[in-house]
This record gives structure tokens, sequence and C-alpha cells, in this order.
């Protein structure tokens, strides 16, 4: 894809630049693109590594911080309901201020994994659910990226998308016994395009749907279309998403990516 555009100038009389001129400026700017690229990576990384902390010390905090300070709290109330007086009294103002510092903390929790959402790149959360993937299956899905998606794909869009995305993964995760999954993300003036295919067992008897469900109908909302059925020559599966990236009137209810508990929330291979 283009980062730039290098541009070259003749200060003498020259007026044209000689054959070896324009080879080292092409080299030239080959390795100030992959300068670019390379620091893009690093950047990406450490954004990545940022949220995987957050999410980690939200977990922690939620789980086993929470759970301490719920427990010493049921103490101690107990231990007021024995005894009476002043004691009891300042026991239920300790109890009180524990409650309190779990709301606070829970408010910490919160803004912990809120934070920096909205103005995430798309494609650092796009690498966040391939990785999910890896992580449960032990290959790499190869990813092809057209167009210009972190630009173009509005922001109404992306949960939407990633949701797509995330349950493609998951199902192949869950169903597929796959050893190879193609992921194409494709963005055009028209539409954008989520396609996963995977070289598994197949669609097979699909015995009941509630993930493609939602998939089916966050496409149509957005007044697009999905499609499910076995992939090219008859091997695997493929899932295609596509939706226009202008709505047309008529298809202005969006369902809320709340309304549809499996989507976006469940790791791939993940257990009901
Ligand atoms: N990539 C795939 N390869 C093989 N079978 C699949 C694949 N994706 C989906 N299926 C089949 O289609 C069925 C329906 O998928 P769907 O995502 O709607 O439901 P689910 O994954 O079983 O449950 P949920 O998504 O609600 O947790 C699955 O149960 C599975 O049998
Ligand atoms: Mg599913």
């Amino acid at each position: 894809r283009a980062l730039g555009i290098l541009v070259l100038g003749t200060s003498g009389p020259l007026e044209t630049f000689s054959r070896l001129d324009l080879e080292m400026a092409a080299a030239f700017a080959g390795q100030a693109a992959l300068s670019l690229e390379l620091a893009r990576i690093h950047r990406d990384r450490e954004r990545l590594a940022v949220f995987e902390e957050r999410d980690r010390i939200a977990r922690d905090l939620h789980d086993v911080v929470i759970q301490r300070l719920f427990a010493t709290g049921l103490q101690v109330q107990s231990l007021a309901r024995v005894l009476d007086g002043q004691a009891a009294n300042r026991l239920h103002v300790a109890a009180a201020e524990l409650d309190q510092t779990i709301a606070d903390i829970r408010q910490t929790i919160f803004s912990l994994t809120a934070a920096d959402l909205d103005d995430a790149d798309l494609g650092i959360e796009i690498r966040a659910i391939v990785a999910q993937t890896e992580r449960a299956l032990g290959i790499s899905p190869v990813i092809r990226v057209d167009g210009p998606i972190d630009r173009r794909v509005p922001a109404a869009i992306r949960p939407h998308m990633l949701a797509a995305l995330q349950e493609a993964l998951s199902n192949i995760a869950r169903h597929a016994r796959a050893t190879r999954i193609d992921v194409l993300l494709r963005v055009s003036s028209a539409d954008i395009l989520v396609e996963v295919r995977d070289d598994g067992c197949g669609p097979g008897g699909a015995s009941r749907s509630s993930g493609l469900a939602n998939l089916r109908r966050r496409a149509l909302d957005l007044g697009g279309r999905m499609g499910f059925g076995p992939g090219e020559n008859g091997i695997g599966t493929t899932v295609t998403w596509l939706v226009p990236l202008v709505t047309p009137p008529g298809a202005l209810h969006v369902s809320s990516p709340t309304d549809d508990p499996a989507a976006g929330q469940r790791p791939p291979g993940g257990g009901r």
C-alpha cells in the first residue's frame, strides 16, 4: 500500500535523472517505507501490550481483589451482629467503607476496560481478535486487507464488522477442525466485506444457529447480507459478511452489539 510520495528535483542544468539516480531513489523509498512500517508495528505492539495489561489488571481486580474485600466485608458484618454498642457501630462503619471501596474498584475496572476504545485503531482490534484464534487453535489466520479500512470503515459499522470477524473465527475454532484460515477484509468506495474461509469439515448439518443468525441480522440491519456455506471446490466453509458503506434509508435500525451476548464477548473456543 502507498505510504507516501517521494518527490525528486534537480538543481543543476541536468533536466533528467539517470537510470542510476532513479534506482537509488527507488531503493531509498523502499528503505523509508520499511522504516515507517516498522515504526508503526512497534507502536501497535506497544498499544496492544497496554490493552492486554489493562485487561489483566481489570480481571485481577475483579476476580481476586473484589472477592477478598467482599469476603472480609461479610466477616465484619457477622462480627458486628454478635457485638453491640460502640464496637458494633464501628464495625458497621468499616463494612460501609469496604462497600464503598468495592464500588470504587468496579468503577476503575469499568474505566480500564472502556478506555480508548473509541479511538482505538481498528487494525489493533482486528489483530487482538486474530491473536485469540491463534491462541485457541495454534494456527495463524492469513489476513489480507484490501483498502484503507482504518480510515474508511465508519465508527457505526466497526463493532459489527469486528463481531462478524470474531464470530466467524470463533466458529472455526469450535466447529471446523481446520488447518488453514484465510481472512479477507476489504473496503471499497461502495461496501465493506469480511470474508473468512477455512479448510475444515464444512458446514455439514448445522444443528442450531444463533451466532450466525446474529451475523445475518447485523448485516441486514445495515442494508447488507451474509453468506454461509461450503468453500470453493467444496472445501471447508466460507462466511461472507457484506455491508454497503452508505446505509440505505429504511435500514435505520441498527441492533446494538449488547443485544447479542454471543458476539464479541466469548473467546474463540470458549465453551457454553
Ligand atoms: N466454520 C465452520 N465449520 C464447520 N461448521 C460450522 C462452521 N461455522 C458454523 N458451523 C456450524 O453451524 C452451526 C451454527 O453456527 P452458529 O455460530 O450459528 O452457532 P454455534 O456456534 O453452534 O453457537 P453460538 O454461536 O450461538 O455460540 C454450528 O453449530 C456448526 O455446526
Ligand atoms: Mg457460533
